[in-house]
């Protein structure tokens, strides 16, 4: 498996799935959640509601994950997830970490090979660009960690796709502080 930084706009990457920073409604919002529902069209929100409508009245809980097809994006999935919001009192960085490693768990599941995070709770939930670093890329070594069930199709690439250059450089650092992205 291999993990990937790439400085720009998520809704454009050329991969199987992309990870949505959604919040508990599923019902849209700003940041990457708008540009994802912008870019994916008006069948995403229809197929957000329906989830709400059917497997998830009360919305999406912190630090879960569900998939819809992407619709009109390059990759054929988004996972939404909801980062704990910082400003709402949930710092509980564990519950951060539950983002990354239900949205890999719900990726496999899917038979998903490459699958692109962005720095979720980064933005409007307030977590420092370096927490989520550290957060993700732990999750995405425990994912490499755990032994591989046979007949399982593995997530293969990681991308953690940062918008700006400066959150990107602060996700490579972190990088190579942690050892990189292949398992020791
Ligand atoms: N591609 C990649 N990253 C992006 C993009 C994009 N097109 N647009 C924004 N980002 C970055 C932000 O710069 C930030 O670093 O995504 C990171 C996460 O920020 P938010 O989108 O604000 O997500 P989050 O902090 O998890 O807050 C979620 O914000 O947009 C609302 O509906 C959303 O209520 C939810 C909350």
């Amino acid at each position: 498996m291999r993990i990937e930084i790439v400085q720009g706009d998520i809704t454009a990457r050329p991969v199987d799935a992309i990870v949505n920073a959604a919040n508990s409604s599923l019902l849209g919002g700003g940041g990457v959640d708008g540009a994802i529902h912008q870019a994916a069209g008006p069948e995403l929100l229809e197929a957000c509601r329906e989830l709400r409508a059917t497997k998830l009245p009360d919305g999406l809980a912190p630090g879960a994950a569900v998939a819809t097809p992407g619709f009109r994006l390059p990759a054929k999935w988004v996972i939404h997830t909801v980062g704990p919001n910082r400003h709402a009192g949930q710092t509980n960085p564990a519950l951060l970490g539950s983002c990354f490693s239900e949205s890999l768990r719900v990726a496999e599941g899917l038979g998903v090979r490459s699958l692109a995070f962005p720095a979720v709770g980064a933005g409007v939930y307030g977590w420092e660009a370096r927490t989520v670093a550290q957060v993700g890329f732990e999750a995405v070594h425990a994912y490499m960690g755990r032994p591989v069930e046979a007949g399982v199709q593995r997530v293969e690439l990681v991308e953690f796709v940062l918008f700006s250059e400066e959150v990107a450089e602060i996700f490579r650092t972190v990088l190579e502080e942690t050892g990189g992205g292949v398992p020791a």
